[in-house]
């Protein structure tokens, strides 16, 4: 089969090989320099996920040159860098905030800017899907979400992602300052006007008295940012790639687009955005399948290959719309699974309805041509021509 299973850009390796070589094992480059563990059977990267002695305290861990960074501490530590007990508060104030309604309500405009950027399609001209809607659209979601005013999205659009500027560390930096400063001030402006979006809901945000500290709130407001944008861009390429892929879900789903919320599992598990969940680190030994890691090793739990591990799904490398893919990693697992995947999925879901409205919809080029992002978190495209 050709496609992303056997694309040389997909890092850090494809599914198959990578777990053909054990689903815990020792790997060069963990974290920076140091040798690590990745994960990439199915289940053991969940047992990782919930295991209480791995820990995100990333600020914890590093120590000496990596500690070099100029990395906003509202970038470098927030909720999903943070452990128990502070985890828990964040995340329930977070939680509380992030309503089912919240994202009910954003509905409409997810699908007026969506119909936006799509009209920007020419008939017989490509259209860059990942420039043309992938990007652009969860960022406009996330802003609308905080209450960033127009004028200022586009700002915040380019910091975001200068933050995944992938072996540019000065540009991340400087871009962690800006944006922090940035809803630094946007805090400020919600205090004194206040407003009915998300960010407000947090300013306003009190959990049996125990407040938010300033630094806490931009930080999560940069957080929203930052995870909500490249993966869920990703995540929009990749399942139209999917689709047009295969042609028997593309003329199922056409005909029935009710079937498309069921389905959009199964694109996470087949082609997951987030191919390595981020960086976690042993507090003491901890044996997973029959590998030990010993304390203070870094593990990579690799979402995406565990998404395609047949002991759990059989078939893994065939999109198949019939299984049930609930059980994915797509989102994480355990304490720290994203906050946003009822926000993901109703973009997805209000995308694909869109793409599927044009009929002749189709690749302009061979899967082939297609070029990935060379990231170890985000497995994404460079660029998505299509025609219609
Ligand atoms: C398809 C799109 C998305 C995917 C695949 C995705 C995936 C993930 C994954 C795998 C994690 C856990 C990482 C880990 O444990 O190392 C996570 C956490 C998180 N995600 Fe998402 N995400 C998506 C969209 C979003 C959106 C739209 C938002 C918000 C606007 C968001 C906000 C968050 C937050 C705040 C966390 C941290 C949760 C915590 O630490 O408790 N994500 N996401």
């Amino acid at each position: 089969m050709s496609g992303p299973t056997q694309d040389p850009h997909f890092l850090p390796e494809p599914y198959a090989a990578s777990r053909a070589a054990g689903p815990v094992r020792l790997v060069p480059a963990g974290s920076g320099d140091r040798p690590g563990y990745l994960v990439t059977g199915y289940a053991e990267a969940r047992e990782a996920l919930g295991d209480a002695r791995l820990s995100k305290d990333t600020a914890a861990f590093f120590s000496g040159k990596e500690s070099r960074r100029r990395l906003h501490p509202a970038v470098a530590q927030t909720m999903l860098a943070s452990d128990p007990p502070r985890h828990t508060r964040l995340r329930k104030l977070v939680t509380k905030a992030f309503t089912t309604g919240a994202v009910a309500e954003l509905r409409p405009f997810i699908a007026r800017v969506t119909d936006e950027l799509l009209d920007q399609w020419r008939v017989g001209e490509p259209f860059d899907f990942v420039a043309g809607l992938a990007v652009p659209l969860p960022v406009t979601v996330i802003c609308e979400l905080l209450g960033v005013p127009e004028g200022d999205r586009s700002d915040v659009q380019r910091w975001s992602a200068e933050l995944f500027a992938a072996g540019r560390p000065d540009v991340i930096d400087t871009a962690s300052h800006a944006v922090a400063e940035y809803m630094t001030g946007l805090i400020a402006a919600k205090r004194r006007d206040p407003g009915g979006s998300l960010l407000d809901r947090l300013v306003s945000a009190r959990d049996g008295g125990d407040h938010l500290s300033e630094e806490e709130l931009v930080s999560l407001a940069v957080l929203l940012l930052v995870a909500g944008h490249e993966t869920t861009a990703s995540a929009l390429g990749n399942a139209v790639l999917a689709l047009l892929q295969n042609p028997g879900a593309l003329d199922r789903l056409r005909a029935h687009p009710d079937e498309i919320p069921a389905a959009l599992d199964e694109f996470l598990r087949f082609d997951s955005s987030v191919s390595t969940a981020t960086f976690r680190f042993t507090t003491e030994a901890v044996t997973l399948g029959s590998t030990t890691i010993p304390t203070g090793v870094p593990v990579l739990v690799a979402l995406g290959a565990a998404n395609r591990d047949p002991a759990r799904f059989p078939a893994p490398d065939q999109l198949d719309l019939d299984r049930d893919a609930a059980a994915h990693l797509a989102f994480g697992h355990g304490i720290h699974r994203c906050v946003g995947a009822p926000l993901a999925k109703a973009e997805l879901e209000i995308a694909l309805r869109s793409v599927l409205r044009f009929p002749g919809v189709r690749l302009a080029h061979p899967p082939g041509e297609l070029r990935w992002r060379r990231t170890r978190l985000i497995r994404g495209l460079e660029s998505l021509p299509l025609l219609r």
